[in-house]
């Protein structure tokens, strides 16, 4: 079964659905948008570790230059600073960042204060040895000036030996080292037997370990000191890097929310649209169709939405206005017949009327030919029955005119062809014409369609018109018949035209009442109103144009038949 929905929901679906990928898009992007913010909560704090760990390395450049308790002190507040940081650090970022991450800065920082304590002992060890050594350097120097010379020690030797020690002390570098070996060497192979010699060597001995412990410590201390930056960097970037992922999704997400609204929103509006006009479309294509008579279509029920229970009370409605036209219908034809009881009333009177007068003649005529018989010539006599005779015809005329327009007859409809109806009447109205000293110019239409019609009342209708058209020429005249398609190809088409007296316009709304007759004891007055009748019962018009003087136009039309007894 197909979903039926009324027009109401169909216009909440058709708003709502592009409306929920409004909604959905707004949400996730919401939701992305705060995740960003928290993100930016963690880059700040990886920009902090970076920041502090930076801090350090600066305060481990100034340790290694003057390697003293301040400037550890220095170190030790840098690292201090950081071990806050990562403290206040939450293990939601905790876990952001990567445990493992996380567990290596830890560990370096760890890692790194210890080195900076052994450090600042092998930084102690260093100042007491280079103490030793300057004394040791002072004592031999104050031998070899007091003379005691050991071997073939000279005092500019030892002064040089001194300055060489010096420059160890300051440059640590290969060189230096090299040079007061050598000459160090020198000392041993000059001196053999000098006891402060030794002392010296022994002394400058332990200053090189010490330098080079520190040395080492130092390695590994910048070694530390380099993770630590390098993952402090790492985090730092990565966070970095999630945001600038975090944007950019949101970003397509947001594209793509517009892009499928753009696509989606027209089309679900088209198709609302088009749900909610397609059964009102139809239902004005209907009252159309009833506007233009037709009270047989009945509205489809198709949706089952508002337009179900219109379409049902426009059908009700339907019904009711057929049931009323039927019912007018039967009234017309009451009417019509109460209309002919009347006019049969005054038929009676008319009949009367008209009959009193042939009669009384008859009576007359009767009275003296009785009387004046025996006085009365042959001719006068057939003169008499002459008379007689007229009078009697008369009243037959009356009479037949009467039952015509009294007498429902039976009707018997038949598929007709026009033209040929008009020929037949022609020739019954044919001795008429000939004696009337009028002209007849019949123009049959070709294929204007067949009729449906009884035959026998359209000749009858024909030949009152076209007797009508001959009492209207008394002098003679033209007689034009002509047949056709109305313009509309609905109708056929008989006029018959007449070049007489014409029809005032005052009598023109009566010539269809019984009884009007502008011909007196000559015409009965029925002839137009039996014919408007028989027109009517075939469902076509009956129409005049007249002009008094030049003559008059009877139209006929009958509905060309189209197969069906409609
Ligand atoms: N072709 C016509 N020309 C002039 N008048 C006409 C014509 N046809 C009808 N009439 C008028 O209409 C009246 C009624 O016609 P009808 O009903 O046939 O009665 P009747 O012919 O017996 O008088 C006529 O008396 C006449 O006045
Ligand atoms: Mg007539």
């Amino acid at each position: 079964m197909q979903l039926q929905l009324k027009i109401w929901h169909k216009m909440i679906i058709g708003i709502a659905i592009p409306s929920l990928i409004v909604l959905v898009g707004s949400i996730f992007t919401y939701e992305y948008l705060n995740d960003v913010k928290d993100r930016q909560e963690f880059v700040e704090i990886a920009d902090d570790i970076k920041e502090d760990v930076l801090e350090i390395r600066r305060n481990e450049k100034n340790f290694f230059l003057y390697r003293n308790a301040e400037h550890r002190d220095n170190v030790y507040n840098a690292i201090f600073i950081l071990k806050n940081t990562i403290s206040s650090i939450s293990q939601e970022i905790i876990e952001d960042i990567g445990q493992e991450d996380f567990s290596v800065l830890n560990e370096s920082v760890q890692t790194y204060t210890d080195y900076i304590d052994e450090l600042y002992e092998s930084y102690r060890e260093e100042t007491k040895v280079t103490e030793r050594v300057r004394e040791e350097g002072r004592k031999l120097e104050d031998s070899v000036a007091k003379g005691r010379r050991a071997g073939g020690l000279t005092t500019s030797f030892v002064l040089n030996l001194r300055r060489l020690e010096k420059n160890y002390m300051f440059f640590r570098d290969k060189r230096s080292f090299l040079e007061l070996h050598t000459a160090l060497s020198e000392l041993g192979d000059t001196a053999p037997g000098c006891t402060e010699c030794i002392s010296y060597k022994k002394a400058i001995g332990d200053l090189i370990s010490a330098y080079s412990k520190s040395a080492s410590v130092e390695k590994k201390l910048q070694v530390t000191g380099n993770r630590l930056e390098k993952i402090a960097l790492k985090i730092a970037r990565r966070e970095r890097q999630k945001i600038k992922s975090f944007i950019t999704v949101t970003n397509r997400f947001l594209l793509a929310a517009v892009a499928l609204l753009c696509l989606l929103g027209p089309f679900f509006v088209y198709r609302t649209a088009k749900y909610i006009v397609t059964p009102i479309n139809r239902l004005s294509e209907i009252t159309k169709r009833i506007a233009a008579g037709d009270l047989n279509v009945r509205a489809p029920l198709k949706e089952r939405d508002e337009t179900y229970s219109l379409a049902l009370s426009f059908n009700t409605m339907l019904d009711h206005l057929r049931e009323r036209e039927n019912q007018l219908i039967e009234k017309e034809k009451e009417l019509y017949q109460s209309k002919k009881l009347a006019s049969i009333g005054i038929l009676t009177s008319g009949v009367a009327h008209e009959l009193t007068n042939p009669l009384n003649n008859i009576s007359m005529i009767a009275q003296t030919y009785t009387e004046l018989y025996d006085k009365l010539s042959r001719e006068d006599r057939l003169a008499f029955m002459n008379n007689v005779e007229k009078e009697a015809e008369r009243i037959r005329d009356i009479v037949r005119d009467l039952l015509d327009f009294s007498k429902p007859k039976e009707k018997s409809f038949r598929e007709a062809d026009i033209n040929t109806v008009v020929e037949k009447s022609l020739k019954l109205v044919q001795n008429m014409l000939d004696i009337s000293n009028i002209e007849t110019s019949v123009t049959l239409g070709s294929g204007i369609g067949r009729v449906f019609i009884d035959e026998h009342q359209i000749q009858q209708v024909l030949v009152n018109l076209i007797t009508n058209a001959i009492q209207a020429m008394p002098g003679g005249g033209r007689l034009y018949i002509e047949t056709g398609l109305s313009s509309d190809g609905e109708f056929v088409e008989i006029a018959i035209r007449d070049t007489g007296k014409g029809i005032p316009p005052e009598f023109l709304p009566h010539i269809f009442d019984p009884f009007f007759s502008t011909k007196g004891v000559e015409g009965t007055g029925l002839g137009m109103s039996v014919s408007y009748g028989i027109i009517k019962t075939h469902k076509g018009n009956i129409k005049v144009q007249s002009k008094v003087g030049e003559g008059s136009t009877f139209t006929v039309e009958l509905p060309v038949y189209r197969g069906d007894a409609a």
